[in-house]
């Protein structure tokens, strides 16, 4: 299972990059606005620099919602880095921008997807990733763990390549329910990802391991 980082903050991914297990980094418009990254260039040198800590695949969002737009501004980010992800919407525009990358080799992932039909047409399309959104869902009183499990079931049973990446995950708990989904990718903020390494037994047994070597080694 990959763990990606969901964040556009360097100093975030340097902190996860430093514990060796990124394998990756998403973004979206609203991290990239979030580190107030404004203007075409500054977001492709965001991205490069991105590209520099980590060694893994870095998914780069499309604003263009029309399939010329979007393969004109995929393309661009495309070769910025060779481990640029495009970040497609799931819209009919956009699985069309999918399939016209695929034929290209161009890596893509399909995002804001909520169902497993659009699960589908991604996968069809030869998306690379698709990314449902657990946390929008439970926001919405939906199960987005569900939809997760559903959508690997369905992957599984036709052999679909694409991997499915769990996004808008929210909290620690999230990570291991996707983790039990078959979820191939979790992408995470930082808080959920330190949040694994969280235990009192941890910190009490490590505590009392600390008193005990101290008492028998004072003077
Ligand atoms: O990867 C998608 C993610 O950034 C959305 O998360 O918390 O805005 O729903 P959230």
């Amino acid at each position: 299972m990959k763990f990606f980082i969901d964040t556009a903050n360097l100093e975030q991914i340097r902190e996860a990059h430093k514990l060796g297990v990124l394998d990756g980094v998403t973004t979206n418009p609203s991290l990239m606005a979030k580190e107030n990254i404004r203007g075409e260039e500054a977001c492709r040198r965001h991205y490069i620099d991105i590209c520099r800590i980590v060694e893994g695949d870095v998914s780069a969002e499309v604003i263009a919602t029309d399939f010329e737009g979007m393969v004109r501004e995929g393309e661009e980010l495309a070769a910025l880095d060779p481990h640029i992800v495009v970040k497609i919407p799931c819209t009919a525009e956009g699985i069309r921008a999918v399939t016209y990358f695929s034929a290209k080799g161009i890596r893509t992932n399909c995002t804001l997807v909520f169902s497993v039909g659009q699960a589908l047409l991604a996968a069809k399309a030869g998306a690379t990733y698709v990314s449902p959104f657990v946390g929008r869902l439970d926001d919405i009183s939906e199960d987005g763990v569900a939809l997760v499990a559903h959508i690997v079931r369905v992957y599984r049973t036709y052999g679909f390549r694409t991997q499915v990446l769990a996004a808008s995950i929210r909290h620690t708990h999230h990570i291991i329910q996707c983790m039990d989904a078959g979820a191939d990718v979790v992408t995470c903020p930082l808080n959920a990802i330190m949040g694994l390494l969280k235990h009192p037994l941890t910190d009490s047994g490590l505590k009392q391991f600390l008193a005990d070597h101290a008492r028998v080694n004072q003077g």
